[in-house]
């Protein structure tokens, strides 16, 4: 009887433990650009109990130097106030342009081993980045083939503008984490930096900013880097629309925005990264049927919102008159490029070669990763501002080959990852556009 009874409780215990230390296992590893893309990398996880430390083994050949950060409970606001742990480590002083090995937990569990690239310190380097939106569990269409690119270290950065999961909330938070396992061969191997779509929005977008760790001090919901000859900046198009959390965030966004531009557009930092690209989520213009916001003129993001004698805060005449070159956007789950455009003028270069010397920007919608509501169709009539539109499931390739060159594909994965659009992108200068 004693044998018996000892024998249960050893086993409930061996049960308890072997539980406890699975929960205090690293998961749903991901990394992103620190604010110097060339020098630092933050590495971030969860874990569903405390650890002793939140601890990065790592190095170029073997796992000899280690860095320790910090970890915060960060408590669901559903129904059961589901706790994790979210773990996160910033390595500094990295070695440009080169492979790091790295794994990180503690001495209770550590994660697999991993591997990333610093970028390249050069301007005279042609980063490439996939770009997609809208990708979710029920439908992540590109994930098979974003995978395998991955595996083959095609891209310097993964850029997913907005909406994730469907959504990271869902379930006590369970959606968000089986997300964020999802997404892990890729985002644990290539800097996944993010924005915040409407999918984001509950309990003020905190799942969005707990689970990320992107550069700058605003929750990762605006900031900007360079890599190679780009300067990246991405935005909260969200502030224009869940006023309900407050307007600041819309004025502060806009207020760093015009500095960031100013600062980009010093002659000594346009010489060295002419590009400007801005990704956000919801885009300025679309043709698609769903008459959403982009459908009309009136578009938040385009205009900004109506103020004491117009409207203020809009993005189009900023982005305009900063001479930025390229935007991406997610939101209509389907793809379209627009020819360059302003205030809804086509901006073409010449007839022969559009995207040769633009006289506007030229904005992306890419939002096909697969989304659980499907694609979105488009209206028969095209207008047009409107060059190339597909509902085929896919994700775009951007290469910027050099200060002048910039060549774009968009692939279907419903053909396998065929491109189905291409183009170059030419400047030979780059400067506001209202010079010209
Ligand atoms: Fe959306």
């Amino acid at each position: 009887m004693h044998w018996i009874l000892f024998s249960v409780i050893f086993y409930s215990s061996k049960v308890i433990c072997s539980d406890l230390k699975k929960t205090q296992e690293p998961e749903q590893v991901h990394i992103a650009f620190g604010s110097d893309p060339t020098q630092t990398i933050a590495i971030t996880w969860s874990t569903n109990e405390p650890t002793p430390e939140s601890a990065v083994l790592y190095g170029k050949n073997d796992l000899s130097i280690k860095a320790v950060g910090t970890s915060r409970e960060f408590v669901d606001a559903g129904p059961e106030k589901r706790v994790r742990y979210i773990h996160r480590v910033k390595l500094l002083d990295l070695e440009p342009g080169a492979s790091y090995l790295y794994k990180c937990g503690s001495n209770v569990g550590w994660s697999k081993t991993f591997s990333f690239r610093t970028a390249n310190s050069s301007e005279d380097w042609s980063p490439r980045v996939a770009v997609f939106g809208d990708l979710g569990v029920a439908n992540a269409r590109i994930l098979p083939f974003l995978k395998n690119d991955v595996e083959k270290k095609l891209y310097d950065a993964v850029i997913h503008v907005g909406d994730f999961g469907y959504d990271l909330e869902e379930n006590n938070g369970e959606l968000g984490d089986e997300f964020m396992r999802l997404i892990e061969p890729v985002a644990a191997n290539v800097s996944y930096m993010v924005c915040p779509g409407n999918h984001e929005q509950a309990y003020n977008f905190s799942h969005y900013k707990e689970r990320f760790t992107m550069p700058g001090d605003t929750e990762n919901l605006y900031y900007s880097f360079d890599l190679g000859p780009a300067h990246f900046i991405s935005i909260d198009s969200e502030a224009y629309y869940y006023l309900n959390y407050g307007k600041s965030l819309l004025i502060n966004q806009y207020e760093w925005l015009v500095n960031d531009l100013k600062e980009a557009n010093k002659p000594e930092n346009r010489q060295k990264r002419p590009w400007i690209i801005v990704y956000g989520h919801k885009p300025m213009y679309c043709s698609n049927v769903w008459m959403d916001d982009c459908a009309f003129k009136t578009a938040k993001v385009r205009v900004g919102l109506p103020g004491k004698k117009w409207y203020e805060y809009g993005l189009e005449e900023l982005f305009y008159n900063a001479g930025v070159d390229l935007e991406f956007w997610g939101h209509q789950h389907s793809y379209e490029r627009l020819w360059p455009v302003y205030d809804y003028q086509v901006k073409n270069g010449s007839t022969e070669n559009p995207n040769t010397n633009p006289k506007g920007p030229i904005q992306i919608t890419t939002g096909v990763a697969g989304s659980k509501y499907n694609v979105t169709v488009f209206k028969e009539f095209k207008p047009e501002w409107s060059a190339v539109r597909s509902v085929e499931y896919g994700y775009s390739i951007l290469e910027i080959h050099n200060r002048t060159h910039i060549h774009f594909q968009h692939l279907s994965v419903d053909k396998g990852g065929e491109v189905i659009d291409e183009t170059w992108i030419i400047k030979d200068h780059h400067e506001p556009y209202k010079r010209f």
